[in-house]
């Protein structure tokens, strides 16, 4: 057990209620798909479970309580690192973690089977905040909101989530839980400069009205708005080919994020961060060690005027058009 912390990392942001009724959180949350994973991210071979161990305490030292995981990460491998973690802490930690509803278990019995699972592996009674991971065409939303309200009358989960759902299935979701008198949480979905879709459909706008917190996934675009990556600098694996389109764009958005970050004595991922913060959404960057968790928290410690923030749009807009962006609806 371990019974002293690092000293607390100065926060001039102030905490938010995740959605209507939940808890106050910093507006940021550490994920963890880095956290076991070895197919896209290499785990096990560029960095291991003390790296990872590392990202956990440097985040929890710099009061980002909320570990964002999923059962599928690392197949299990996450949320069973995270239970080890977990049982060092004294500190509460808010732990979200997802069901994946694959084809394969997609009954109320397959859902609970797999929410057990998720607590075991995490060693918690109840889970703070379970997501659907996923919308399926197989399950009508209200079905999946079903089991999610018989796990918090359970006791099993202490707040509702899903993620990558779209505007239609958000306000479903919302509408099937306020029948059962519970609040819908939070929706995680793809957001960055480089992934605007969520301002351009009206889903930041409708979760905004309906006080449902938005959790921004990839809000570094995978390591790409750090500024570390170029044509000539690739990532390492996978990333090297799938983010091959993003990179040959990226240019102007890095250019802006130096120019703001250089005015603020802040590093380009840092500025990508708090722009997702200033949108009003909670960023969840993935952490594979020590100092990229607190390099990402130090972006509750400044704000950006409204002018960079505008500055940081029309970048971003310049690299993904408008015309290229979904339309609202
Ligand atoms: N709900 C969903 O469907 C969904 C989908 C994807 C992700 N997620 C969640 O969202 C989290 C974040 O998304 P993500 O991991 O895809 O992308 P991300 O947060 O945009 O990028 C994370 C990667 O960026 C690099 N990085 C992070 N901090 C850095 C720093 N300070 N300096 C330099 N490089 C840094 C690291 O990779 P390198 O060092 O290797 O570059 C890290 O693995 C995930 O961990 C997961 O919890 C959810």
């Amino acid at each position: 057990m371990i019974t002293e912390y690092p000293p607390p990392m100065h926060a001039t942001t102030a905490p938010v209620p995740l959605g209507s009724t939940g808890p106050r959180l910093l507006p940021m949350g550490v994920g963890t798909v880095q956290w076991g994973d070895r197919t896209v991210w290499g785990y096990g071979q560029r960095y291991g479970v003390d790296d990872v161990r590392d990202a956990f305490w440097c985040s929890i030292a710099a009061g980002v309580t909320l570990v964002d995981t999923a059962e599928i990460y690392g197949w299990g491998r996450s949320e069973r690192l995270i239970g080890r973690f977990l049982r060092t802490v004294r500190s509460p930690v808010f732990v979200a973690t997802k069901f994946f509803p694959f084809p394969w278990r997609l009954s109320e019995g397959a859902f609970f089977q797999a929410l057990e699972g998720s607590l075991r592996r995490l060693g918690r009674d109840q889970i703070d905040l379970y997501q659907i991971h996923w919308p399926t065409p197989l399950v009508p939303v209200e079905r999946l909101m079903e089991w999610m309200a018989l796990a918090v009358e359970r006791g099993l989960i202490a707040h509702v989530g899903v993620s990558n759902f779209n505007v239609d299935q958000t306000r479903r979701a919302y509408a099937a839980l306020s029948r059962r008198g519970i609040p819908l949480a939070s929706n995680q979905v793809q957001f960055s400069l480089l992934a605007r879709a969520p301002e351009r459909t009206g889903l930041l706008e409708l979760c905004r009205k309906l006080g449902v917190s938005v959790i921004a996934y990839s809000p570094l675009a995978q390591g790409l708005l750090s500024g570390k990556y170029s044509l000539v600098h690739r990532p390492a694996g996978v990333r090297s080919v799938t983010l091959l389109p993003s990179l040959v764009r990226l240019g102007p958005v890095i250019a802006e994020l130096r120019r703001i970050g250089d005015a603020y004595g802040r590093t380009p991922g840092q500025i990508a961060l708090r722009w997702t913060i200033e949108k009003g959404t909670i960023p969840i960057p993935g952490a594979k060690n020590g100092r990229q968790a607190t390099e990402n928290a130090a972006a509750l410690a400044f704000a950006l005027s409204d002018e960079d923030v505008a500055a940081l749009d029309a970048a971003a807009d310049r690299v993904v058009p408008d015309r290229l962006a979904p339309k609202r609806g």
